[in-house]
């Protein structure tokens, strides 16, 4: 078999452990490119035009290195929007303040690769059926965002025991005060759900991302007991086999993986 340096590369870029510093390489790789170009050909641009050919390499490059397709808008649009915001004439206390809120919610993607997004409305009412109505239960959400989700589950289950684990700090702020205000029958841990044991939940619950689910279930198989059922939302485990899922027909197409212990 001949060996592709380039299939090498792209899958050790798909797969790469810092997306984030692959990104970084990218845009200024781009940079490069078009302040070369700049430099060596007589051609006259706007400085937004120069940016949005900045833009535009570092999507192509990103495309080449098979990065998640999200980051290919990213690259795009960022030196456009940046020299855009540059010309408008906003206080840089509003840039130091929204960089502050993006780094309370998004600040620990880059080592979790876990970012917040929230379940759908379909999947709180799946999850709603699911859960048993006639036994008592615990139910744990690793990474349980806003709260969203516990708190519907919570007010609609009085039968059972809730618990969210959070890391981000502002949306388990968001869900502390939300529990704090309207009193739902559920508790919160602001830290790491890999530093929790599982055992005493009969249902875990987990919307992530494909990077963490294979450790997952090591860790899931170790500690969960017989007969309880773990859920994710739209990621599989590789080459394990649920044991029922159920597709949904909301806005991301999720489907909910259910392994029985
Ligand atoms: C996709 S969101 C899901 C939010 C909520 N469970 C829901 O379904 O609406 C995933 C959340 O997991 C959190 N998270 C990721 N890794 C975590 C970890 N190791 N410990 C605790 N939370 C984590 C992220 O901060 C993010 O808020």
């Amino acid at each position: 078999m001949i060996h592709n340096p380039m299939n090498t590369l792209t899958t050790s870029c798909t797969k790469a452990r810092y997306p984030a510093v692959l990104a970084l390489l990218i845009q200024l790789c781009s940079l490069f490119m078009v302040l070369t170009l700049a430099k060596q050909t007589s051609i006259t641009l706007s400085l937004l035009e120069w940016g949005s050919l900045q833009g535009f390499l570092a999507g192509i490059l990103s495309l080449l290195l098979r990065q998640p397709v999200w980051w290919i808008p990213i690259h795009l649009f960022f030196s456009p929007l940046l020299l855009l915001a540059l010309t408008l004439d906003i206080s840089p206390s509003w840039y130091l303040l929204a960089f502050s809120v993006l780094l309370l919610i998004y600040g620990k993607t880059f080592r979790t690769r876990v970012p917040l997004y929230l379940s759908s409305r379909d999947v709180n009412i799946e999850l709603t059926k699911l859960l048993p109505r006639d036994t008592t239960f615990s139910f744990v959400d690793l990474g349980s965002g806003c709260g969203g989700l516990l708190k519907n589950l919570a007010n609609s289950h009085k039968n059972g025991r809730f618990h969210g684990i959070e890391t981000a700090p502002l949306p388990f702020l968001i869900s502390y005060l939300r529990n704090r205000a309207f009193g739902s029958p559920l508790t919160l841990t602001w830290g790491d759900f890999w530093q929790h044991d599982f055992s005493d939940y009969d249902i875990v619950y987990a919307y992530l991302s494909p990077v963490p689910m294979e450790t997952l279930w090591q860790k899931v198989s170790e500690e969960m007991r017989p007969g309880s059922l773990f859920i994710s939302n739209t990621f599989i485990i590789p080459g394990v086999q649920p044991y029922k899922s159920i597709k949904l027909n909301d806005f991301s197409n999720s489907t909910l993986f259910i392994w029985k212990i």
